[in-house]
Parts: C-alpha cells; sequence; structure tokens
C-alpha cells in the first residue's frame, strides 16, 4: 500500500464526502471542505478564514459545530469528531478504505502485497466498537506470539467481525509478514477432517489416504514453513458435545497446529467455548476471550445512527446485553412497527428473540442438543423462577428448590459443572457483588422469553427431562 496515497488530504476528503453522502445523504460543502483541509494541517479557525476567503465567527459559529456533530455520527465509531482529533480519526477512515479497497479486489486466490488470501471475507460495512478486544487480541498475537486465539459468545455477539477486523488491521499494519490469510468458514455437517483437509489443499500437497492425525500433522509442517493466519469461523459447527471420540478430535487439532513452535495463528470463533470440548494445557500458547456485547456508548450510537433515541435506548442495551445484532433487529422493529418510538415500543412490554439467538437456543435445546438434561432443567428452572421482583436467584437457593422441584438428590458437583458451562456459553448470568459473595444467577431477557415461550417445541419436550434421580457423590 502507498503511504503517500493514505496521507493525501484531496484523497482523504473525497473517500470521506462518499461516506457522507451514503449515511448523511448529501456532499460537503466548500466552507466544510476548508475546515477540514485547515485542521488537518493544525491551522486555527483564523489561518482557515484568511486561507480560504470566509469570516471566522462563519467557519468558528455555524460550519463547525454542526459539521462536528455530522462527522461524529459518520466517521465517530462512537468518538466525538472535535477539530484536534479529526487527522487521527480521518487516518483511520483512508486506512481502513484501503484495506477493504484491497481485500475487495482480492476474494479467492489473490495478493495483498506479497500475502496470498484464501477464502471469502466478511464484509464489514459498519463497526462500531470494540477498539478495546481488538488492541488486545493483536497484542496477544503481535506481542505474545500466541499460536491460538479462540474467540466465543453468544450468536450475533459479533465474533465474525471481531476476527475480520482484527484480520483487517493486522495486514493493514503489517501487510507483508504473512505469506497467507485464509478465512475457512464452517459448514454445517462438516468435520474437522475436511476442514483440515481443505486446508491441507491450500498448500497444493498430495495427500492420499492418510489418517487425521498424519493430515494434521502436514498442516502443522506449513504452518511452521510458511506465516499463516488461519480463521476457523463458526468452530462450534463441528462439535458434537456427548461424542467422547470426536471430543479427542477437537484436542488432537488444537494442540496438533499449536504445540510446535512457528510464526503462524490460528484463529477460532466458536459459540461454544473451546475450553468446554478440549482439555488444552495452559502452557500452549493460547488464548480464550468471551466475546460481551458491544460497550456502552457503542450500542448507544448503533441505535441513534438507525434513528431512535431518548433515554430509553439505555434500557434496550441492558435487555438486549448490547448484542449488536440483536439491536439491529430490535431497531428495524421499533421502526418499522412503533413508528420509530422506544417508548411505545415499551408500552407493549415485548422482549424479540433475534433469529441468530434463536438458532443459537435451538441448538441448545434440540435433539442432539449441547445441553445436558441436568443444564436444562437449571435452564428451565432459572426461566420460570425469576420475576422482576426476583431478578437473580441465590446458588444455595438454587439447588434447594432444583431438589425440591424434582425430588432429587443433586449431586452439588455436578451442579457446580452445569452453572460453571453455562455461564461460559453466557446462557446464564453470574452475579457476584464481591469474590467472596454467595453467586446469585438470572438469565438474560431474551432468554428467558425463549425457554418460556419454548417457540418450536424444543424445551418442554417431556422425554429427554430429568425422571429418575440423580446420584449424590
Ligand atoms: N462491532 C459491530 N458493529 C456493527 N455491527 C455489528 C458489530 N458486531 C456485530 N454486528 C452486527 O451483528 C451481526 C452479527 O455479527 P457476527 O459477527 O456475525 O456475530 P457472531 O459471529 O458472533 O454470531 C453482523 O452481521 C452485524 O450486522
Ligand atoms: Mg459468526
Amino acid at each position: 500500500m502507498d503511504s503517500n496515497k493514505i496521507f493525501d488530504i484531496e484523497k482523504i476528503l473525497e473517500i470521506l464526502d462518499e461516506q457522507v453522502l451514503q449515511k448523511a445523504g448529501r456532499t460537503l460543502n466548500p466552507a466544510e471542505k476548508a475546515v477540514i483541509k485547515g485542521s488537518w494541517d493544525s491551522k486555527e479557525y483564523k489561518e482557515i478564514a484568511s486561507d480560504y476567503g470566509y469570516s471566522v465567527y462563519y467557519l468558528q459559529q455555524e460550519v463547525g459545530p454542526p459539521l462536528w456533530a455530522m462527522l461524529s455520527k459518520v466517521i465517530g465509531n462512537g468518538i466525538h469528531v472535535k477539530k484536534i482529533t479529526l487527522k487521527n480519526i480521518l487516518i483511520k477512515v483512508a486506512k481502513e478504505y484501503y484495506v477493504k479497497l484491497e481485500a475487495s479486489k482480492v476474494n479467492n486466490d489473490s495478493l495483498v502485497g506479497k500475502t496470498k488470501i484464501y477464502g471469502e471475507f466478511p464484509k464489514i460495512s459498519f463497526f462500531y466498537g470494540r477498539e478495546k478486544d481488538i488492541n488486545y487480541l493483536k497484542k496477544q498475537i503481535n506481542i505474545f506470539k500466541k499460536r491460538c486465539i479462540a474467540i466465543t459468545g453468544v450468536g450475533g455477539v459479533g465474533k465474525t467481525l471481531v476476527a475480520a477486523k482484527l484480520v483487517e488491521e493486522i495486514l493493514l499494519e503489517n501487510s507483508n509478514v504473512y505469506d497467507y490469510v485464509v478465512w475457512k468458514k464452517v459448514e454445517r455437517n462438516s468435520s474437522i477432517e475436511h476442514v483440515v483437509t481443505e486446508l491441507i489443499n491450500i498448500f497444493d500437497l498430495k495427500i492420499d489416504k492418510e489418517n487425521l492425525q498424519k493430515r494434521i500433522s502436514l498442516l502443522s509442517q506449513q504452518l511452521s514453513l510458511h506465516r499463516c493466519l488461519l480463521v476457523i469461523d463458526g468452530f462450534d459447527k463441528l462439535i458434537q458435545i456427548k461424542d467422547y471420540e470426536e471430543k479427542l478430535e477437537y484436542e488432537d487439532f488444537l494442540i496438533g497446529l499449536t504445540q510446535k513452535v512457528h510464526q503462524s495463528c490460528l484463529i477460532i470463533t466458536s459459540q461454544v467455548p473451546l475450553e468446554e470440548v478440549a482439555c488444552i494445557s495452559t502452557d500452549l500458547p493460547v488464548v480464550f476471550v468471551r466475546l460481551e456485547g458491544l460497550d456502552e456508548n457503542s450500542a448507544i450510537q448503533m441505535l441513534h445512527d438507525k434513528g431512535l433515541s431518548g433515554e430509553q435506548c439505555k434500557n434496550i442495551i441492558e435487555i438486549y446485553r448490547r448484542n449488536p445484532s440483536a439491536l439491529e433487529v430490535v431497531a428495524d422493529r421499533i421502526n418499522r412497527f412503533f413508528g420509530g418510538s422506544v417508548q411505545r415500543f415499551f408500552d407493549y412490554r415485548t422482549t424479540i428473540i433475534e433469529p441468530r439467538i434463536q438458532v443459537m437456543l435451538n441448538r441448545q435445546f434440540g435433539t442432539p442438543g449441547l445441553l445436558s438434561s441436568l443444564q436444562r432443567e437449571i435452564m428451565i428452572y432459572l426461566a420460570e423462577s425469576t420475576s422482576e421482583k426476583l431478578i437473580s436467584i441465590p446458588f444455595l437457593k438454587l439447588i434447594n428448590d432444583l431438589k425440591e422441584r424434582f425430588s432429587l438428590e443433586l449431586s452439588i458437583s455436578e451442579v457446580i459443572t452445569a452453572m460453571d458451562i453455562l455461564e461460559q456459553r453466557s446462557l446464564v448470568e453470574g452475579n457476584r457483588k464481591s469474590s467472596k459473595q454467595e453467586v446469585s444467577y438470572s438469565l438474560p431477557p431474551v432468554i428467558k422469553k425463549y425457554i418460556l415461550a419454548d417457540p418450536l417445541g424444543l424445551v418442554y419436550k417431556r422425554f429427554d427431562r430429568i425422571q429418575t434421580r440423580e446420584i449424590a457423590l
């Protein structure tokens, strides 16, 4: 990438004008362009006014304030654009533009700098927040040389987009460091073997009847020979939680690709935490990150950009746990069915289950599903027992109620393990005021609604529920 091009203000103005047109529906006028160019050169309003033939008052009072407000919406990404912050933000905008431009030219088998790119990267049209997550992950890869990054979180929370943005930024900052950058989206009904074979094929290796172990080791060799950034998006689609044999395959795969010293990195996104399906030694350079919703400012900004306003926006982002894809759907529904009035939407007291979360919950509650019978019962218990008055249930109450409810002698250790797993999957929320206080549990409203409404009849299926006692150990 030609860095002179990035820092050419005329070119940047063109890029900016295009974005203003797309998002604000108008183009920049000459006075605004003058203020932007002058600010780029760190000039005071006085100097800009004399350079471009305007009055200082006009630029400072009438052009500046609405311009900054508009630019904050268009390019601020949660940050307020001001005269002094403008230059840095514009550089970022320009860099993103060039990376997207190059990435759009490079779908399959193409080059960015010296890097060969394979697979279809998701298109990122709007991106809010996540600076902290991305910077943390970049550091883990670039400085701490981690060989595997596992990003987990509920459906729609933004795992795929964070992975895409991370790769985009890494490519932008070190465009010639990697030999290969590969995006592999896992299809449903695929298998580890299939994914490994597809990855090996990229390196033009001949394989015949090698077993999975051998294939993994061939792939690992390639990761040592070339510097690769491999993204495996949607690893959870490979996971069958009850199958022990498969569990070993996940382990072989993750350990096989990370234990040998190499300069490559595997980025995995998954709804199911990988710690749950593979026992991985803490010595291996693997990082697990659980992605939560967007930060408050970005979530609010997202709603504002979709035309919603008012104090109630804060309630919306809390109810939907700042999940960007849920917020998108809810904003869309409020606009379409409630004339954009957040208040009117609240008057009807409804909770919208966004399709991605529904798909995720179907996979949890379906058969075969990802929940054990005990985990399912706990989820149902929490949904039925929490209310507006009792938002969360203390752990000991949960144990006692479960015992009573099912006249079971429950194994406390099994309940503890189940709660940990449910919390790691972001299905329940553990609330701890301090590390010594008893934990209490609640459900995100969307999940509670799914359980109680049971849209596909997967939750209250009789035959899969606990009928007999579990042994107390
Ligand atoms: N940081 C973000 N900024 C803007 N929109 C986002 C962001 N993260 C997610 N989204 C929206 O939510 C949708 C789902 O995100 P995605 O990354 O596919 O979620 P996941 O992989 O966790 O299921 C995206 O298509 C996008 O519309
Ligand atoms: Mg995804």
